[in-house]
C-alpha cells in the first residue's frame, strides 16, 4: 500500500481545496436547485444526505479517484475473505461472519467459520429464551430477574449501546445493568438494584484477562457467595463470553455456561458475536438475529455498490475531505434519538481505536493526519450545550446528523408533539450551520427589533454566521433492531475504508495495550512500604503523596 498523499491524486486534491475553500455553500445551493438530488442517497432504507458539504462534483469525482488508487475495492473483498489483514496480530478480520446471514462459506485457514458461528448463536438461543421464559432459575428456584454484563471496552459499549437503544423491544420482567469501571461505584451501584437470587451475571471478556472486568467479577462472586455461600450456586448465576475457554475454568465457571468466539472478532467489533448475549436476554434472539441482518444488509451494500452509491465510502471520503485537506480534528455525532445516546460513545471506541494510529502498514510514521477525535451527545440536549462552538467557534466540526421519522414514545398531540419539535430542531441545525446569518440579515433582524445606531453595530458582528459549517443528515423509519444493526455497519465500513486510504492497521490497539502493561507494572509499587523512585519525578511524586494519604 502506498502513502496516500504520494498518490496521483492526492495533489489533485490539494489544488482543489484551494479552490473550494473560498466557496460558500450558499452560493453552491443557490446556484443549483438540485444540489439535494445530486448529493444525497437512499440505499438500505436510510436517507443519506451530503448536500451540506463543502464539495462540488469535481470533489467527489477526485475522492472516488482517491478510493480506487487505494485499492478499496481489493481491500474491502479481502477483508471479507477472510484474509488476516490485521497483520500485527496475524489475525482475520470477519466481524461480518458473525452476521453473514446468507451462511455461504467464509474460509478462515480454510475452514469454513460458518457452523461454529451458528452453533453459538443457537446457543444464545436456547439460553436467552430459558432466562426470558423463566425456564432458568436461580439457586432459591426464583425466576432471573436482573443481569449484569462485567465487561470494558467492545466488551461492554456495544452492548450497553444497543440495550439503551432497544429498549422499547425490551422485556419488562427483566432488567439490563452494565458494569464496566474499575471504580468500585460503578459495581456497587448496580448490585444496589439487584438480588442476588434473581440475577446473573455475564462476563464478558475477549481475553479474560482484563484487570478491571475480572476484579469486578471476583468481587461480583463474592457478593453473590455471601448470600448464595455455595459455590455450586456459581454456575446457576455467572455465565462467561470469552474465546479463552482455559481462564473462563480458572475463574470458576462451569464452560458448559461458556459462549466462545474467535480470534478474528475484534473486542470493538464484538456486539456481533457471543458479547451479544445480554442484548438477546434484554431484547430476545429474534431482535438480536435482526440486528445481525441490519448489520448484513448493510454488508452486502457495501460489496455490491459501485463505490459511487456506496454509502461507507462516501462518509469515510468526505471525512478525509475534512481531516486531510481541511485539517479539522473532531466528528460530532448527533443522533437526534434518545435511544442513541450511547451511539457517541460506542463510536469513540470503534473509530478512534481503529484509526487513532500513527504509523503505517510498513511501519513508518505518517506524514499526514489519521483517525478523527469523536464525539457528540443526543439532540437537543448538545444544542444546549456545545452546539454554540460548532455555530460560531474557530474550528470546523463536521457533523453528522442522525434522525428517526417515527419515536416509539408517542407523546402529546396526535402522538408527535415532541417528535415534531424534535425534528423541527434537527432541521433547524443543519439548515442554520449551513447557510448561516449574513451582516445584511442580521442588520435588517436588529433594524427590525427598533435597534440602530451604536447599539446596533455593537451587536451586528455578534449576531452574524459565517455558516458553511459542514453536515451530513442521515435519516432512517425508526430505530429498530435492523435499523441499528445498518447504522452500526455502516460506521464499522467507514473506519474501514479510512484505514485503507490512510495505511494503517485499523484493527490493533498496542497503544492501549501499553497503557494495561504500566498499570500492572505501578499496581505493585502502591502497596509496598518503600518510597518509589523508579519512575520519572512526576509518576514517584504522584505515587509517593497517594502513598501518604492512603494510610
Ligand atoms: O480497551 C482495550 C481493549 O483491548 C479493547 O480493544 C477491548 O474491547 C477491551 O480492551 C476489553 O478487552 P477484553 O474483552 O479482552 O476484556
Amino acid at each position: 500500500m502506498p502513502n496516500p498523499t504520494t498518490l496521483p491524486v492526492w495533489q489533485k486534491l490539494c489544488a482543489h481545496y484551494q479552490e473550494i475553500l473560498p466557496q460558500h455553500m450558499r452560493d453552491l445551493f443557490a446556484q443549483n436547485p438540485k444540489r439535494f438530488e445530486e448529493f444525497s442517497l437512499e440505499s438500505t432504507g436510510l436517507l443519506f444526505d451530503y448536500s451540506k458539504h463543502r464539495i462540488t462534483h469535481e470533489t467527489m469525482g477526485l475522492l472516488f479517484e482517491l478510493a480506487r488508487e487505494a485499492n478499496i475495492e481489493s481491500w474491502r473483498d479481502r477483508m471479507f475473505s477472510g484474509e488476516k489483514i490485521n497483520f500485527t496480530e496475524k489475525r482475520a478480520v470477519l466481524h461480518t461472519a458473525l452476521r453473514n446471514r446468507s451462511n455461504k462459506p467464509v474460509l478462515v485457514d480454510g475452514k469454513d467459520v460458518m457452523p461454529e458461528v451458528n452453533r453459538v448463536l443457537q446457543q444464545m438461543r436456547s439460553f436467552s429464551e430459558r432466562v426470558r421464559s423463566g425456564q432458568w432459575l436461580g439457586y432459591t428456584g426464583k425466576k432471573i430477574t436482573d443481569i449484569v454484563n462485567i465487561g470494558i471496552g467492545g466488551s461492554d459499549l456495544g452492548p450497553v449501546m444497543v440495550c439503551d437503544a432497544l429498549k422499547p423491544y425490551a422485556s419488562k420482567d427483566i432488567r439490563a445493568h452494565f458494569v464496566s469501571n474499575i471504580d468500585g461505584a460503578h459495581l456497587i451501584r448496580a448490585l444496589e438494584q439487584c438480588n442476588p437470587e434473581t440475577t446473573l451475571f455475564i462476563v464478558a471478556s475477549k481475553t479474560f484477562t482484563t484487570q478491571e472486568t475480572m476484579t469486578n467479577a471476583q468481587s461480583a462472586r463474592k457478593w453473590f457467595l455471601q448470600s448464595a455461600v455455595d459455590q455450586a450456586h456459581v454456575a446457576k448465576h455467572f455465565v462467561a463470553l470469552s474465546t479463552n475457554a482455559k481462564a473462563v475454568s480458572e475463574f470458576g465457571i462451569d464452560t458448559a455456561n461458556m459462549f466462545e468466539f474467535w480470534d478474528w472478532v475484534g473486542g470493538r467489533y464484538s456486539l456481533w458475536s457471543a458479547i451479544g448475549l445480554s442484548i438477546a436476554i434484554y431484547v430476545g434472539m429474534d431482535n438480536f438475529e435482526d440486528l445481525l441482518a441490519g448489520g448484513h444488509e448493510m454488508d452486502e451494500h457495501f460489496k455490491t455498490a459501485p463505490l459511487e452509491q456506496s454509502l461507507p465510502v462516501i462518509m469515510a471520503l468526505i471525512g478525509i475531505w475534512y481531516n486531510n485537506f481541511f485539517h479539522v480534528d473532531t466528528t460530532a455525532i448527533l443522533p437526534y434519538d434518545q435511544g442513541m445516546a450511547r451511539f457517541p460513545a460506542y463510536l469513540q471506541q470503534a473509530d478512534m481505536e481503529s484509526d487513532g494510529k500513527f504509523i503505517d502498514r510498513e511501519g513508518k510514521r505518517v506524514n499526514y493526519k489519521t483517525g478523527s477525535v469523536i464525539w457528540g451527545e443526543a439532540g437537543t440536549n448538545g444544542q444546549h450545550a456545545f452546539y454554540q462552538l460548532i455555530h460560531q467557534g474557530t474550528q470546523i466540526i463536521p457533523c453528522d446528523f442522525l434522525m428517526p421519522m417515527h419515536s416509539h414514545y408517542k407523546v402529546g398531540t396526535n402522538g408527535n408533539t415532541h417528535h415534531k419539535i424534535l425534528l423541527a430542531n434537527f432541521l433547524a441545525q443543519t439548515q442554520s450551520l449551513m447557510l448561516g446569518k449574513t451582516t445584511e440579515q442580521a442588520r435588517a433582524e436588529l433594524e427590525k427589533q427598533g435597534l440602530s445606531g451604536e447599539a446596533l453595530e455593537t451587536l451586528l458582528p455578534h449576531k452574524t454566521f459565517e455558516g458553511n459549517r459542514p453536515t451530513t443528515s442521515i435519516l432512517f423509519d425508526t430505530l429498530t433492531p435492523n435499523t441499528l444493526g445498518k447504522l452500526i455497519a455502516l460506521y464499522e465500513h467507514k473506519i474501514f475504508v479510512q484505514g485503507m486510504i490512510w495505511n494503517i492497521n485499523s484493527f490493533d490497539q498496542w497503544g492501549v495495550e501499553y497503557g494495561k502493561q504500566i498499570a500492572q507494572e505501578i499496581l505493585p509499587q502502591l502497596t509496598s512500604a518503600d518510597v518509589v523512585t523508579d519512575f520519572d519525578s512526576s509518576t514517584n511524586g504522584l505515587i509517593n503523596y497517594t502513598k501518604s494519604h492512603q494510610i
